[in-house]
């Protein structure tokens, strides 16, 4: 059975974009691949992070990938602070990356552009994501868009180990989705929507109230021809709105255009909230059942061993490759 690893950070409640773009092809995966599915928590305080609130989005975040319909029985679901393996091997894998790759990653210089102190773990985040997907002998890594250039670091890291040392790491496969993969901000649309994007209209979180979802959508940035067209390049903000009701509703992108000929935007707008409203009701109801409960400490603590018990073995394995401590 091949393996999967995908992880998600805990820097705020996720998003519709980080739902479509990884989380719902996940629930698919589970059936035919052995999965990890991960919080990212070490990932996320390469920004600031409230305590109080890492800790608080970090169970938020467990109780939502099992309210979307993963399944623990199936897939290991686990806390990255819980595993200190990973923390390890992004160290080894830091010493074979060169701060130039580094410095190019794109999401490198978004997330420290016009800041004036830069965490040096804002750098390095690549090289731990690597360690993440690579302790696990992962096969394929399910991803939105917007992390294939870290996925493509990730093998080349893996290559260059492999060669360097000694030939210990799958070198993985990125999978991208592909419809959804970059769904877009609500109030730019040329720029991805984002979970720690400071003005909450930008994004739908998973857990917001119809009367929030309707409003977002209803102030989501369009254009002033009011036709209900996919075009990406000249009607950005509409062809998202499109992306995502296609998706969430399971309806074909033409059939959607087809049903508004002659109808303007609100009311386009106005069913699409629906669609989302509807698609949210029964994950925040099973959220809500989860996130206070012990069950999801039983799961996450499950999680922790069975993740622990495989990333060992591999840590030990590159720790030989490169010489570090005793041979045992
Ligand atoms: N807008 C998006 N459309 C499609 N997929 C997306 N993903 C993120 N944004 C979109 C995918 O969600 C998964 C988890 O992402 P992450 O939390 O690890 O980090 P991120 O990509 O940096 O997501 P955010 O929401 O933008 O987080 P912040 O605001 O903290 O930086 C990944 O598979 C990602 O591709």
């Amino acid at each position: 059975m091949k393996t999967i690893f995908s992880g998600i950070q805990p820097s705020g409640t996720i998003t519709l974009g980080n739902y479509i773009g990884a989380l719902k092809q996940f629930v698919e995966l589970q059936e035919e691949f052995n999965c990890y599915f991960c919080i990212v928590d070490q990932h996320a305080i390469t920004v600031p992070q409230d305590r109080l609130q890492l800790r608080k989005n970090i169970k938020s975040l467990a109780a939502l990938y099992l309210a979307v319909g993963i399944d623990p029985n199936k897939v290991t679901l686990f806390i990255q602070s819980e595993v200190p393996a990973h923390a390890q091997a992004g160290w080894m894998l830091q010493c074979v990356s060169y701060i130039g790759e580094l410095e190019r990653m794109t999401q490198f210089k978004d997330k420290s552009s016009g800041k004036e102190a830069v965490s040096a773990g804002l750098l390095t985040y690549p090289p731990l994501m690597a360690a993440d997907i690579l302790l696990y002998g992962t096969d394929l890594v399910p991803v939105g868009e917007d992390q294939k250039q870290h996925l493509e670091l990730t093998r080349d890291l893996a290559e260059r180990f492999n060669k360097k040392y000694n030939d210990i790491f799958t070198i993985p496969e990125i999978s991208i989705p592909k419809v959804g993969a970059r769904i877009m901000s609500l109030q730019d649309p040329s720029k991805k929507m984002s979970k720690s994007d400071p003005n909450s209209k930008a994004f739908i979180s998973l857990l917001d109230d119809a009367k929030t979802i309707e409003k977002k959508i209803k102030s989501s940035v369009t254009d002033s021809d009011g036709i209900v067209k996919y075009d990406k390049e000249k009607k950005p903000g509409i062809s998202n709105l499109l992306s995502i009701y296609s998706i969430l509703g399971g309806i074909s992108i033409s059939d959607i255009e087809e049903k508004y000929v002659g109808k303007g935007y609100g009311d386009f707008k106005a069913d699409l909230a629906n669609v989302v409203i509807e698609a949210l009701t029964p994950i925040q109801e099973k959220y809500h059942a989860l996130v206070d409960s012990e069950e999801l400490d039983n799961i996450l603590d499950m999680g922790a061993e069975k993740a622990n018990a495989t990333a060992t073995k591999m840590l030990k394995k590159m720790e030989n490759a490169m010489g570090l401590g005793r041979k045992r």
